[in-house]
C-alpha cells in the first residue's frame, strides 16, 4: 500500500487490509509505504489513528518508511493511491513485470467514478473518514478476490 507520505491513507488501507485477510484466514503479507521521506520513522497521523480505532482497527505501531526498489520484487502486488503515487512507483521501476505490479487501489471498484483517494491531510476529521469509507470498501473486494484465487 502506497501513498506519498505513509502517515495518512496508506497507513489505513494497511491495517484494514491486513485485519480483513486475517479474519478471512488468508496467509497475506500486507505493508505500506511513502514515496516521500519526510516523515520516516513516525506513527500514522492521529486523524487516522483515531479514525482506524473507530472500526476497531489498530494502526499505532505502525512506522513510516520510503518505498525501496526491493519493494518491487518482494511483494507480488502493489496498489497506490493516486495518479502521482502511481507515475512515481513507476519511476522507480526496472522492469516490466515491476510495472505490472502496481495498481490504483479504486480501480478494484467497479462502481467508484473517481481514480483517486483524495489525499486528506490538510482535511478536517471528516476528510479522513471518507477515505477510511473509500479505502475499506476496496479492501473489501480485494479480500474477496484473494479468497477466489485461493479456492
Ligand atoms: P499521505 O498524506 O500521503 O496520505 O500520507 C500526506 C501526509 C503528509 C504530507 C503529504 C501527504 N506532507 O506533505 O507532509
Amino acid at each position: 500500500m502506497v501513498c506519498l507520505g505513509n502517515i495518512c491513507r496508506s497507513p489505513l488501507a494497511h491495517g484494514i487490509l491486513n485485519h480483513k485477510v486475517k479474519k478471512a484466514n488468508l496467509k497475506v503479507v500486507v505493508d505500506s509505504a511513502g514515496t516521500g521521506s519526510w516523515h520516516i520513522g513516525s506513527p500514522p497521523d492521529i486523524r487516522s489513528i483515531d479514525t482506524a480505532k473507530k472500526y476497531g482497527i489498530d494502526i499505532s505501531n505502525q512506522k513510516a518508511r520510503q518505498i525501496v526498489r526491493d519493494d518491487l520484487d518482494r511483494f507480488d502486488i502493489i496498489y497506490v493511491m493516486d495518479n502521482q503515487n502511481q507515475k512515481d512507483v513507476i519511476g522507480l521501476c526496472s522492469n516490466e513485470k515491476q510495472k505490472n505490479k502496481i495498481k490504483l487501489i479504486l480501480d478494484q471498484l467497479s462502481n467508484q467514478s473517481i481514480k483517486s483517494v483524495p489525499d486528506p491531510y490538510y482535511d478536517e476529521i471528516d476528510g479522513f473518514e471518507y477515505v477510511y469509507n473509500l479505502i475499506n470498501e476496496a479492501c473489501q473486494e480485494i479480500t474477496n478476490k484473494l479468497k477466489n484465487d485461493e479456492q
